[in-house]
């Protein structure tokens, strides 16, 4: 259990360009323009989220995740503008062995302005500093350039393929395997 945080108030994230937040059910709509479109969902094996019953369930999900101390969701959006532009987030916090999984989605409209590399270096760093670990992990779809190039640009090592491990979209695809270890990572890597 990491000695300096217990959950008890969602930290917020400042970077240049970018406000990380908690999610609330004032994002429903901001959700389902991320989770409801095909593009983000060409490389997950999620249903599309395209009602606001769904959007709410996925982030009342993601609230217990927190509530249940097992993972933190950031909600993300530009300076000057709530609206979500995104999500990232940190799960499968494994306190003996000292790692958790990192994962990050954009609203295509924003792609390619390095917002995702910009958000997942923020929680990188967040996540070394306050939950005690040893090494982050984190995964992709074999063929998700985007999302492998993110990691890479973080300072993550290629560990090894799953192959053909995943059912996704009617097919059976490989899952890259990536990890960084703590003194591996800088904030400017
Ligand atoms: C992966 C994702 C979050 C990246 O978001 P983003 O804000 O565009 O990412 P960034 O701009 O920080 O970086 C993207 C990098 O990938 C590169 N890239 C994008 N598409 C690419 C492609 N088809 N081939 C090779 N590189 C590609 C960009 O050029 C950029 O690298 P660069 O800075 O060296 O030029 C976004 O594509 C997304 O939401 N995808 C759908 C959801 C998803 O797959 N999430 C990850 C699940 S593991």
């Amino acid at each position: 259990m990491s000695p300096g945080f217990d959950f008890s108030s969602f930290p917020i994230l400042l970077t240049d360009r970018l406000r990380l937040r908690q999610i609330t059910h004032a994002d429903a709509e901001g959700m389902m323009a991320v989770f409801g479109d095909p593009a983000v969902l060409r490389f997950l094996n999620n249903p599309p989220v395209d009602t606001p019953e769904k959007a709410i369930g996925m982030i009342d999900w993601l609230a217990g995740n927190y509530q249940q101390r097992e993972g933190i969701d950031w909600g993300i959006t530009l300076h000057g503008n709530d609206r979500l532009i995104g999500m990232c987030g940190a799960y499968q916090w494994d306190r003996s062995d000292r790692h958790i999984d990192i994962g990050y989605h954009i609203r295509p409209a924003h792609w390619g302005h390095g917002y995702a590399t910009e958000a997942a270096r923020a929680i990188i760093g967040w996540c070394f500093q306050n939950l005690d670990l040893h090494r982050i992990q984190a995964d992709c779809t074999d063929g998700n350039l985007a999302s492998e190039r993110v990691l890479l640009k973080c300072g993550f090592t290629v560990e090894g393929i799953w192959r053909e491990s995943c059912w996704e979209h009617g097919r059976f695809v490989s899952i890259k395997q990536f990890g960084l270890l703590r003194h591996e990572f800088t904030p400017t890597t």
